[in-house]
């Protein structure tokens, strides 16, 4: 290897020293198959300079959910995650992708209402690591100790009053809500001896600023799918265009409760 090809790996890996903060939460992939699959599944932190690339193979028999568990992530930073379906033969199908597009990694979840067979499941959750709290998980807050105190952590990483309720001793019920865009008011005290609370907004995704009502520049419509066949072979190509046509399909692991 030569002395300038050196320089730049170690430049990259400085860099990325420099830029990486510990992961304080992780993510969470399902992915449900109506046929047998030799799937992978790549993950990497930022879109720029990919770090930290991880693959996995996951095979996939029909109707049952593969779920990839506490796969540690850079949270405030855009990541990839990149689902290769593998071949299926009877189809026309050479391999069918799922790709992340730009999004600002945080606390959320992914899962579309339609999805393009093989797959009859997708869906993506990013999560804190117990203590984190925040869309950016960035935020420490002792969840144990809170209890204790009839106190919850709030997304700010102060204490507040358990859901709904407010006042010195968290009897009042929340009344006058302020948030917009179906933000959740909670209570907060600035300081753990304080006893006067104020409220403040929980945002959902999407969303930021004292009352939600700012719109989140950064974050964009995540996926993207694309199915490759082989032009060359003409009743491969039509078996594939054919079954591209037919292939929407609710997500099975599609959750109307969010
Ligand atoms: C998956 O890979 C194995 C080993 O290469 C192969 O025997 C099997 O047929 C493949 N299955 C599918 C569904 O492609
Ligand atoms: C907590 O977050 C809210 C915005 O959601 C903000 O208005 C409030 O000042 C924050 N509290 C502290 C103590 O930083």
């Amino acid at each position: 290897m030569s002395f300038a090809m050196l320089r730049i790996i170690s430049f990259f890996s400085l860099l990325h020293l420099c830029l990486s903060t510990p992961p304080r939460g992780y993510l969470e992939l399902r992915l449900k198959s109506a046929f047998p699959l030799n799937a992978t599944v790549e993950i990497a932190d930022d879109i720029y300079f990919p770090t930290n690339k991880r693959v996995w193979n996951v095979p996939l028999v029909p109707d049952e959910v593969k779920v990839l568990s506490n796969i540690p992530v850079q949270f405030h930073r855009p990541g990839i995650v990149l689902v290769n379906s593998g071949p299926l033969e009877k189809f026309g199908l050479d391999f069918e992708t799922i790709r992340s597009e730009r999004w600002n990694t945080q606390t959320m979840t992914i899962m579309p209402e339609r999805i393009h067979l093989p797959f009859t499941g997708f869906r993506i959750d990013f999560m804190c690591f117990r203590n984190w709290h925040g869309p950016y998980c960035d935020k420490f807050c002792n969840e144990n100790n809170a209890a204790l105190i009839n106190r919850r952590c709030t997304h700010n990483g102060t204490l507040g009053c358990p859901y709904n309720f407010r006042g010195p001793n968290c009897k009042k019920p929340i009344t006058d809500c302020h948030c917009e865009n179906d933000g959740f008011c909670v209570s907060e005290f600035k300081n753990p001896t304080d006893s006067v609370d104020k409220l403040i907004c929980e945002c959902p995704v999407g969303f930021e600023g004292d009352r939600c009502e700012k719109e989140q520049y950064e974050y964009a419509m995540p996926l993207s799918v694309d199915m490759h066949g082989n032009k060359r072979s003409e009743k491969k190509w039509m078996l594939l265009k054919q079954f591209f046509a037919r292939s929407m399909v609710a997500n099975e692991l599609y959750d109307n409760s969010f």
